[in-house]
This record gives C-alpha cells, structure tokens and sequence, in this order.
C-alpha cells in the first residue's frame, strides 16, 4: 500500500477520523477501505492550483414552488456581466451533481445509481475547471477564457461563467446494461442537472440560460476530452 494511498484514505475520513477511541478509528479504517473499493472517484486529494469551493447553500431561500415560478431563462442578448461569487457558483454545482446524502447519494438521479456519467466544465475569466463532486473541487484545467470560442451565439460570452457539460463514458462503461442506452442517459442526466440550475439560479437571483448549439471540436480540444467523450450543453450564468 502506497503512502499517497493512505494519504488519499485519509482525506476521505477526515471526519471519522475525528473520533477518537482506537475502535472508531478502526471502523473509520474500514469505512476508507469500502470507500475505496466501491466508490474510487470519491477518492481524491487536491493539487495545490485547485479550487477548493466554499461550502454550498443547501438550507432556507426561496421555497421550491416559489422557484418553479420563478424559473426561466435569462434573455440572450442583454445578459448581466456582473461577477458571480464562488460561493453562489459552489451552491450551482452543488445542486446540479452534488452529494447530498451519503458518498453515494447526489442531487440528480443517475441510472444504476452511478457516480455522474455527465461532467461539469467551469469556463470563466480566468480559464477552464473541471468539477469534482466527491470533494467539491474545482481542478484547473486551463488558464485560457475560452468562452468566445465555445458557441454560435456572439452573447455566450458575455456570461461570467460558462457550464459546460460533457459525457464520462469512462462512468457510463460501468453499466451493467451495457452501451445500449449510454447517450440516451447521458442527455437525460444533462436535463436534470440543467434543470436543477435554473431552480438554484432561481433561488440565488442569478441568470442563466440553457444553449444547446455548440461549437462542439473547440470544446472538445479546450477540454482535451478523450475521443469518446463530447459535450452535451453549455448554461450561461451571470448576475
Ligand atoms: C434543449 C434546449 C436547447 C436550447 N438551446 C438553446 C440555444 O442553443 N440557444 C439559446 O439561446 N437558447 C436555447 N435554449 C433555451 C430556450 O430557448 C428557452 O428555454 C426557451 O426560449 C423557453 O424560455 P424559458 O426557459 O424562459 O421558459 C434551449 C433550451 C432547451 C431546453
């Protein structure tokens, strides 16, 4: 067992680990080895660029009927440029792909209940981050604001924050029903997720806006996704 091994175990039971008796810790042990066998992408450790995000806003705001009313997209052609924070940018991904059970349980439903076979790019000002649910960590992927570059409509851009969604056909080869229905579930899990961000826009007073008409090979190549992978769609968010 390697030390980065144990290293890795033990950010995944930081908090176990804070019990103290030696028969915790052993439990805490065993937990780690379980996570680690059945759940490996929860088990990451953060490079020193990333961004480790602020804790999301998971409790109060508005109502979900309340948003349900609220929810629409944000106008192309006159939306805001105003910053959104890490904080409201941690909340929208928390509720897009977010643990909010266990290390098993998220915001979305996937089939099988696997991990998310769909990925969420941030492509923002200072460049291009791939989030990580099992942590709530951003990893840098670029340093290069690629949001002119990503879609046929001009005002794309204009939105502080682009979300880019893409395939994880590494996550989808796990199905136990095989390739049959992978795309099928992946634009499904896009719908849930998106849907998901315009409830927590709704909450948050952001604007979003769901674009579908990609520039799919700058996307690609600025994600240096593998050759299986594509993107499924981009949401303009901005304040
Ligand atoms: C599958 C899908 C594809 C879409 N593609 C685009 C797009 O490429 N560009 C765009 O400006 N809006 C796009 N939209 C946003 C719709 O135009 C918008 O949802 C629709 O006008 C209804 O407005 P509402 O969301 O405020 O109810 C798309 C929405 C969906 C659901």
């Amino acid at each position: 067992m390697s030390f980065h091994f144990l290293i890795k175990a033990y950010y995944n039971v930081g908090v176990l680990m804070k019990m103290t008796s030696l028969r915790s810790f052993s439990v805490a042990l065993v937990l780690a080895a379980l996570v680690l066998t059945y759940c490996p992408e929860a088990v990451t450790v953060a490079a020193a660029d990333d961004v480790i995000l602020p804790p999301p806003v998971t409790e109060g705001g508005l109502g979900l009927f309340s948003a349900l009313k609220k929810r629409s997209s944000a106008a192309g052609g006159d939306f805001s440029i105003a910053e959104v924070t890490l904080e409201e940018l941690s909340t929208v991904l928390w509720a897009a792909s977010g643990l909010n059970r266990s290390q098993t349980g998220w915001t979305v439903p996937m089939a099988e209940g696997l991990e998310p076979y769909v990925r969420i790019y941030v492509a923002g000002p200072d460049g291009v981050f791939r989030y990580h649910w099992a942590d709530h960590r951003l990893e840098q992927i670029s340093e290069v604001n690629i949001k002119a570059d990503i879609a046929d409509q001009a005002f794309v851009r204009k939105a502080y924050y682009c979300l880019i969604f893409t395939s994880d056909k590494e996550v989808t080869a796990k199905l136990k029903l095989g390739q049959k229905w992978d795309d099928d579930f992946i634009q499904v899990l896009t719908g849930a997720m998106t849907q998901d961000i315009y409830l927590a826009a709704a909450a948050l007073n952001l604007g979003t806006r769901y674009i579908h008409s990609l520039k799919t090979e700058a996307i690609k190549q600025a994600l240096k996704l593998g050759p299986d992978d594509y993107p499924v769609a981009l949401m303009m968010l901005g304040k």
